[in-house]
Formats: structure tokens, C-alpha cells, sequence
């Protein structure tokens, strides 16, 4: 499973994506105005950092505008994606870009039948958001898994991004699934490496090398 940040932090993207661990971003509205800057600031800066695919999304919600915005925003990298909302005018949008070459994520997807549409108009990639989904009482892991196992059956090639992660045990469970990719925010990212025996493990090695030179 690839790891993708789901920020628009530029300076949260640095420190992951100079340890090599991270491959792609993935951002959204909500979080671009999280950073106080616009998105034609913030993205530009994003694909430098990163070698992968960076989501960027559009606003508008009909399907011309929506393909107008992807081919601007695409001009900005050639590891731009576009993010567009499951909503039919998105899915119109999504099979006229795929025409053209550029690569899509398929965003804001709650369901099966959503994510049969998506990977059937073409995207390259399609988001079920898992947390929002706990959040309503529906289990988000088991849709990613449902997804694995259709995708694998009917052999579709679209590339399933885990989003919406909100802990460590999505992040293990949707792996376990076999999602292609889960898109993690920072604060999850920073607890990833730690383990409280790690901790105690690397305590007592210490302790007792200070030991064995006394
Ligand atoms: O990638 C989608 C994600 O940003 C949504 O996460 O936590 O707002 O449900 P959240």
C-alpha cells in the first residue's frame, strides 16, 4: 500500500516527503483553506515536493466547468490529478478527461454502486471516504474491502485511495483490505513509527549499555 498525505500544509509535506515515505497528496477545499493561501499557491508548491500524484481538486459542479478547471489545473505539473466529486456531472467530466489523458480521482465516494461508476467512467483513482462513513454509524473498512474484491472480479484498474483516515487502526485495517493507497493526515503520519515498546524496548538497551561501561 502506497502512503499519500492528505494536507495542503506544504511544510508538513517537506518533512514526510524528504524521508521517502511518502509518494502522493491529496487535498480538498477544506483543507486549502486550512492554510490561509489559495489553491493556485499552495499546489504549484505541492508538485515540487513529491514525485507522485497530487489531488487537486475543482469547484465547480457542472460538467463544462469542471473540465474547464482540470485543464488549467493539470498545466500546473504533470503529477497533477483531478479531483472531482461522484455526482453525475463529475462522472461526465471524469470520461471526458479520461479522453484526453488526464488522470482523475474520483472524490467524496460513499458506496459500491458510486465506485462501479467511478472505475467504469475511467477514473485512475476513486476515494471512499472511510471515517465520514464510521461517523454515520456504516463501517468505512468493509467498503474498501468490498471495493478490492469487485475491482478484482471484474478487473478494474482503478486504484483505490483509502481517504477520510481518521487513526492508526484505519490505516492497518484498510492495508489488511488491500487498498492500493490510503491518504493519511499529519497527526496519524506522526504516531505511525511509535510503539510504547519500542519505547521500553530502547530504554532498557540504553540503560544497560550505560551499565556494561560503568
Ligand atoms: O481525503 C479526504 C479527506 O480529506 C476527508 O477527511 O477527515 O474530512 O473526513 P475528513
Amino acid at each position: 500500500m502506497k502512503i499519500f498525505m492528505d494536507t495542503a500544509d506544504v511544510t508538513e509535506i517537506a518533512e514526510f516527503a524528504n524521508l521517502g515515505i511518502v509518494y502522493g497528496v491529496t487535498t480538498n477545499p477544506s483543507l486549502i483553506a486550512k492554510t490561509g493561501k489559495s489553491q493556485a499557491e499552495v499546489i504549484p508548491e505541492i508538485s515540487k515536493l513529491v514525485e507522485g500524484p497530487v489531488s487537486a481538486e475543482v469547484i465547480a459542479i457542472d460538467c463544462d466547468n469542471m473540465v474547464k478547471e482540470a485543464r488549467e489545473l493539470v498545466k500546473i505539473s504533470s503529477n497533477i490529478v483531478i479531483k472531482i466529486p461522484c455526482i453525475p456531472e463529475g462522472l461526465k467530466a471524469v470520461k471526458i478527461l479520461t479522453t484526453e489523458g488526464i488522470q482523475t480521482n474520483v472524490t467524496l465516494v460513499f458506496s459500491l454502486s458510486q465506485a462501479l461508476l467511478a472505475a467504469r467512467a475511467g477514473a485512475t483513482y476513486v476515494s471512499p471516504f472511510i471515517g465520514r462513513l464510521d461517523d454515520i454509524g456504516v463501517d468505512g473498512v468493509k467498503l474498501v474491502a468490498d471495493m478490492v474484491k469487485v475491482f478484482k472480479t471484474y478487473g478494474l484498474s482503478t486504484e483505490i485511495i483509502a481517504a477520510s483516515v481518521r487513526n492508526m487502526a484505519h490505516v492497518d485495517a484498510v492495508m489488511l483490505a488491500g487498498a492500493h493507497i490510503a491518504t493519511i493526515p499529519t497527526n496519524v503520519l506522526k504516531e505511525m513509527p511509535n510503539h510504547q515498546l519500542t519505547d521500553a524496548g530502547l530504554k532498557k538497551y540504553l540503560e544497560d549499555y550505560q551499565n556494561s561501561i560503568k
